[in-house]
């Protein structure tokens, strides 16, 4: 799979070591600021751009977060893919905590976030075809470099965007499971339509972290300190595997 794709990876809490090192760069966008300064990191001696989505300290909630600007950057530094890392709840069977996923589908349950480039401030207006929110190739190449590294990735799923930052309440999650959501996060909703608006193959890595609310038997901030580990330790071995086979 070598490539002359140019990646960045858009990351949460808990991946400091794709954080880099050094001030990193800011970029000013039409839209304003990014979470954080852009760093260029090394995974298996590929250069990927890195952006900390809820900035360096984690002090940015999701609906305040400025996705517009965070892909804009990315792309004014020549990315064309993204690769987004999100922790979600997993609200279906389809799998468990402490486990990793590459959803194909979204629901969006968030408002009031600045959700579109194409907000007329310069005249322009272009209606995306959404049908299929993530890219085929970029989803395809996690879940080969999953197989590659002998890990359990589930392919496909919905993902549902709820606005945050609480978690939901039981008859909520039944409303997604009703919906035929198999995922909940915070953070995929407006980043996958503005990245395909902005041109860029975007996909989603997400890490399960906890049963949705009103679904497990541990309470679920304990369910989250019990399986991040794991599905982290697997996302990280995606990614040295995916770039591995992208040098
Ligand atoms: N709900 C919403 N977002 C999340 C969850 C959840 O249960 N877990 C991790 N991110």
């Amino acid at each position: 799979m070598t490539t002359t794709s140019k990646f960045a990876v858009i990351i949460g809490s808990g991946f400091e070591s794709l954080a880099g090192e050094g001030p990193g760069r800011r970029v000013a966008t039409r839209f304003g600021d990014t979470s954080a300064p852009v760093h260029t990191v090394a995974i298996e001696a590929c250069p990927v751009l890195s952006l900390a989505r809820h900035g360096d300290d984690h002090s940015i909630p999701p609906h305040a977060i400025n996705y517009r600007a965070n892909l804009a950057a990315l792309k004014e530094l020549g990315a064309d893919s993204v690769i987004a890392l999100n922790t979600v709840g997993v609200v279906s069977t389809i799998r468990e905590s402490g486990e990793i996923a590459v959803p194909d589908q979204l629901l969006d349950y968030t408002w009031g976030r600045e959700h579109t480039i194409f907000d007329g401030a310069d005249g322009v207006v272009e209606h995306i075809d959404f049908t299929e929110p993530f890219s085929a190739d970029l989803r395809a190449q996690l879940l080969a470099a999953a197989s590659a590294a002998g890990l359990d990735c589930h392919d496909g799923g919905v993902y549902a965007a709820t606005q945050g930052p609480r978690l939901e309440t039981a008859a909520e999650v039944d409303r997604l499971e009703r919906d035929g959501a198999d995922y909940v996060g915070m953070t995929a909703m407006p980043e996958a339509a503005v990245a395909l608006e902005l041109g860029l193959r975007y996909a989603c890595l997400a890490l399960i972290v906890n049963r949705a609310a009103g679904r497990g038997d541990t309470p679920i901030h304990e369910d989250v300190e019990s399986s991040t580990l794991s599905a982290r330790t697997q996302a990280m071995s995606v990614l040295r595997q995916f770039f591995k086979l992208a040098r």
